[in-house]
């Protein structure tokens, strides 16, 4: 592969958004090219020996590493102000290796109840079963986290803005309590996406998304992403990736590698919309609640603020007449989607006591805000205007 010569200058983000990372092969193409293969060959037997010893470098194997990945990975910590990133297969793939790799036996670890379903799942039904013990606390009530961290943590995983309800996690003065007591600090930031919101530069040690929401940004890939210093990766996790093999797909490494290209176009133009929509929404009558982390009125909106420069593509409200009135508006919405995704270029909206969160009991739901009447809106690319005259039509047929 070929690579001209760097600039000489330093970039600004959105260049390097479109050129970071970007290895051409000796046919000189101007858009990434696609390696889909699983293998790769040696001229000698020597050059083989020379490349699994790691003085020679080279890819192997697919599921150690692929141009088109390695593309992708160097792109999206050129955004994130990362030394390095390793791409996986999922969004639930990295953020399990995140949190399993550091982990062993024996092992404390702290985190908010309210987070994605998944990872709950994780921190309370597999977690435990390796003799890691879990204690779950109100993410933004500093006091919580000091008294689950005082006798030691090995590590904690944050999600902020938080599932469903768009709750703010401090994440510098959490990294202070966890360092202190040991732990290592690990953020889900899904929800902000990486244009928003830098975890590492508040003292956060790992970044894990699914990049099958903002980053791929028109719902095409599954993938994932972990990224933190190069000696954190190199140390803990780059072999347990290779062993266990959640390998991310070089097809959509490529799509990824595109999305990242418009990435910051895309997620300031949906903040701007959901801003006003967030605005339409909250002065409707039927709309008895609503959470969007950029309007004043969010209750963690100070921490929203210090940590993430927009809003967001995110908007959680609560619709009058519990589940019944949250139904009818879902099945009265003609160009918003029902859908549990997000981040993408469509708008979509779901009931999450039904959905996302219908694992979770009635009471642990109504300690993370979540009622029957709760819906969550992703915010798209449509004209805003057609959103809000959407959504407001919807909710006068409640
Ligand atoms: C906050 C959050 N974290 C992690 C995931 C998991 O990502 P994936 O579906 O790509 O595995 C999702 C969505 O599914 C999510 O919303």
């Amino acid at each position: 592969m070929t690579k001209r010569t760097p600039s000489s200058r330093p970039l600004r983000r959105q260049t390097k958004l479109v050129r970071g990372g970007l290895a051409r092969s000796p046919f000189m193409e101007t858009s990434e090219a696609i390696y889909m293969t699983s293998g790769f060959v040696y001229d000698t037997a020597a050059e083989a020996d020379a490349r699994f010893a790691g003085t020679e470098p080279g890819f192997v194997y697919g599921r150690y590493g692929n141009p088109t990945v390695r593309m992708f990975e160097e792109r999206l910590a050129a955004l994130e102000g990362a030394e390095d990133c390793l791409g996986t297969s999922s969004g639930m793939a990295a953020i399990s290796a995140a949190v399993m790799a550091p982990l062993k036996a024996g092992d404390h670890v702290v985190a908010p109840r309210a987070m994605f379903s998944s990872c709950l799942w994780l921190l309370e039904v597999l977690l435990p079963r390796f003799g890691v013990r879990v204690t779950l606390v109100d993410g933004h009530d500093l006091e919580q986290w000091r008294a689950a961290c005082k006798d030691g943590v090995a590590l904690t995983l944050i999600e902020t803005p938080a599932n469903p309800t768009l709750g703010a996690v401090d994440i510098a003065a959490v990294s202070e309590i966890v360092h202190a007591a040991g732990g290592l600090v690990v953020v889900d930031n899904v929800f902000a996406s990486p244009v928003l919101q830098n975890p590492l530069k508040h003292g956060a040690d790992v970044v894990a998304y699914s990049t099958t929401k903002h980053i791929d940004g028109q719902g095409r890939t599954l993938g994932g992403a972990i990224l933190g210093s190069a000696k954190l990766l190199t140390d803990v996790y780059r072999d347990h990736l290779r062993h266990t093999g959640p390998a991310l797909s070089p097809f959509n490494a490529w799509v990824l590698v595109k999305g990242l290209e418009t990435i910051q176009l895309r997620v300031e133009a949906q903040c701007r919309a959901a801003a006003k929509l967030a605005d339409a929404l909250a002065a409707h009558p039927k709309v008895s609640r609503l959470f969007y982390p950029g309007r004043a009125d969010h209750p963690h909106a100070e921490v929203h603020r210090k940590q993430m420069a927009m809003g967001g593509t995110l908007i959680c409200f609560d619709v009058a007449g519990g589940r019944d009135g949250a139904w009818r508006f879902l099945d009265a919405l003609e160009v918003i989607d029902i859908s549990n995704n997000l981040g993408d270029a469509k708008s979509l909206a779901t009931h999450p006591e039904t959905t996302t969160h219908r694992r979770m009991t009635a009471e642990d739901r109504a300690r993370i805000g979540v009622t029957g009447g709760t819906i969550r809106l992703s915010v798209g690319l449509e004209d805003v205007d057609d959103l809000v005259e959407d959504a407001v039509t919807a909710l006068d047929a409640v």
